[in-house]
């Protein structure tokens, strides 16, 4: 099944990695570096270890494939542009591994050697397949040690709060943490995929009342999440009208009392009006539920049930399995209690007006607002639950990292949570974390009208792709399932959208844009994969036997440049690990697929002599694995047809 094809391959991945050891380094580009510096080292008169860091990837290959800036050195006296030439003289010419270097300004710069680069990276590809990109040293504990194991990571992300419809927020949350579990896996990581559930609260109280009056058990089957949502709006809507009546009477009696006038009166009116309003009713369930009242409980367990089995479906579209379904009611009372009780031992929280609350300028860290960690009524709040949720998952996990993928609207809220954390004498716990903050999508909305839900959008989105897909019968009347495809095709596009900008930067939602297949879209890149797929079977090959082609055959400079491309694509992926932005994966991708399709016409397959057709369809079928590899690593569906 094409839903869970990344799934399946990171778990053969995980297989392939435990079987590798040091000297297995699949990138060719760290090969290159090596050599490089064992040849420049009696030059330069420095060890080659330390010139291995110093060689840099260029801005495009026409600078060459790696080059040494000479300021890197950190020679005195030396005019770099001088040196430059100096160094590229005496660089050792006829290399059968390198063209001759040439000096740029001040730059060294080198080019692999066509022959050499083919006969390295296409073999390399076709033999390591999924595996190719991959490198498992970064999560080891120990590189030297590989059986003492992987360091763990926890992912949290996506994290919607239960009965109600996915927003724009989590979908990012889902799409980048989907993102940032898969590359962490490829480096050889332990991950665990966190969905931390917002399902606690008195919000929970309103729904089940509303339930209560309006819902109907046979729509809950039928429809959750729709139903809940639309009970929901109309029980908060009922306790907006009546917040009126109540707030206007709250602010009389705050002036009175202000002036010193007597508000017995008022306070008479009020009383009634609260004790029958539905935030009270809410207030007075959420209670029960506190107290572990099985009734309670019981229609709130449905709620979250229900939720969780229809996110699973929206999750299985974007080829992601959490391995946890945490969540808010899961955070153990016990563990709140020890937090608070240590956070008051040690001065950092204080008392005010009933409430407990932590003053952060006073411990500090002034840019932080202070913070509410216990209401006067003793309840907890959601800054509480996470305190006591980052103790429970450390001592549960034991993790060497963990990862809060959440909106920058939240960037306040973990701020204080890790500092808190800190200052409590758990610096480190805090240490380990991070939060990935993103920024908001704007105009989810169609010509129709605005559309809130994911479900929706996606279908806006598909009906467009099932409209261009159908314009091509032939094509159309091959495919083993268009709705599948239209589906893939959709959820590629709003996911391309999505991870094209730097994470923190919120973007502005294009349908026109995101569906076109013109430009760098998710249609575009599936189409890419698409081509690659069709010359294959157009031509009959047979991918068991690429491995034999004579590859001394791709001589031209269109075969030679697509293979440099590829030789960069680990260096891509660690580079991500630095960077945590989808976008340098991307950005790889869509200049490896420009430069693929403008070698389909020099580089033809069909009606070329057979060895010929052999050499160029093993080097298709390398591309086509590398840009798989990447698709998948972004979450992606590649599609053999559309
Ligand atoms: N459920 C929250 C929301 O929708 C997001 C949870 C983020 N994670 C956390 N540990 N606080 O706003």
């Amino acid at each position: 099944m094409a839903g869970t094809s990344s799934n399946m391959a990171e778990r053969e991945l995980t297989n392939s990695l435990s079987t590798m050891t040091t000297q297995d380094a699949q990138n060719p580009v760290e090969f290159y570096r090596h050599y490089i510096a064992e040849k420049l080292s009696p030059i330069v008169n420095k060890p080659a270890d330390d010139l291995v860091k110093l060689l840099a990837w260029t801005q495009s290959l026409d600078k060459g494939d790696l080059m040494l800036p000479v300021a890197a050195l950190r020679e005195k006296g030396v005019k770099p542009p001088d040196r430059a030439q100096e160094i590229a003289a005496a660089f050792p010419k006829d290399d059968d591994v390198l063209v001759t270097s040439t000096a740029n300004a001040s730059y060294v710069q080198f080019y692999y050697k066509p022959d050499d680069l083919i006969k390295r990276i296409v073999p390399l590809i076709l033999s390591t397949k999924h595996v190719y990109g991959s490198n498992p040293f970064p999560g080891l504990r120990d590189p030297q040690h590989p059986e003492q194991g992987k360091k763990k990571i926890i992912v949290e992300f996506s994290s919607p709060n239960i009965a109600k419809e996915f927003h724009q927020g989590h979908l990012r949350s889902t799409i980048i943490g989907g993102f940032i579990s898969k590359l962490y896996a490829l480096n050889g990581w332990d991950v665990i995929r966190m969905n931390y559930l917002g399902d606690w609260g008195k919000q929970y109280g309103l729904l089940a009342n509303g339930f209560r009056q309006f819902g109907s058990q046979e729509e809950l089957d039928k429809n959750s999440i729709a139903h809940l949502f639309e009970v929901y709006v109309k029980i908060s809507k009922i306790k907006a009208e009546q917040d009126v009546p109540i707030n206007e009477l709250k602010k009389q009696i705050r002036e009175k009392t202000q002036k010193g006038e007597d508000v017995t009166e008022l306070q008479k009116q009020l009383e009634p009006l609260v004790a029958e309003s539905e935030d009270e009713k809410a207030r007075q369930y959420f209670k029960k539920m506190e107290d572990q009242d099985e009734e309670a409980l019981a229609l709130w367990k449905q709620f979250r049930d229900l939720s969780i089995d229809k996110y699973k479906k929206t999750y299985a579209r974007l080829n992601i399995e959490f391995d946890v379904y945490a969540g808010e009611s899961l955070v153990s009372r016990k563990k709140i209690e020890e937090v608070l009780k240590s956070l008051e031992e040690q001065n950092i929280s204080e008392q005010s007006e009933g409430a407990i609350m932590i003053d952060f300028a006073k411990h500090g860290a002034k840019k932080l607002n202070k913070a509410i960690i216990q209401r006067k009524d003793g309840t907890p709040l959601y800054l509480t639950r996470d305190l006591a949720g980052i103790h429970e998952r450390h001592e549960k996990y034991h993790f060497d990292k963990m990862i809060y993928v959440v909106a920058d609207q939240q960037n306040e809220h973990n701020a204080q949570l890790f500092k808190t954390t800190e200052i409590s004498g758990h610096k480190e716990i805090s240490d380990k974390c991070s939060h990935i903050s993103f920024g908001m999508v704007k105009g989810m909305s169609t010509r129709r009208g605005t559309v809130k839900f994911l479900d929706d959008v996606i279908q806006h989105v598909k009906d467009t792709m099932m409209d261009v897909m159908r314009k091509n019968d032939k094509k159309y009347s091959q495919l083993e399932d268009p709705e599948k495809t239209a589906d893939i095709l959709a959820i590629t596009a709003i996911m391309v959208q999505d991870l094209t900008g730097k994470v923190r930067n919120g973007y502005e939602f294009d349908f026109e844009r995101m569906t076109s297949f013109e430009g760098d879209t998710g249609p575009y890149l599936q189409y890419a994969h698409a081509r690659l797929s069709s010359i294959e079977r157009k031509a009959g090959a047979d991918l068991g036997s690429l491995g034999s082609a004579d590859l001394s055959l791709l001589k031209e400079p269109h075969a030679i440049d697509l293979a440099r491309s590829l030789a960069q694509y680990p260096e891509v992926v660690s580079n991500t690990l630095k960077t945590q932005e989808p976008a340098t994966v991307l950005t790889y991708l869509f200049k490896m697929s420009h430069a693929l399709s403008s070698s389909y016409d020099v580089l033809q397959v069909v009606g070329s002599e057979p060895e010929l057709k052999q050499a160029r369809l093993a080097l298709y079928e390398a591309a086509r694995q590398v840009l798989w590899n990447g698709m998948t690593l972004l979450g992606l569906t590649p599609v053999e047809r559309m």
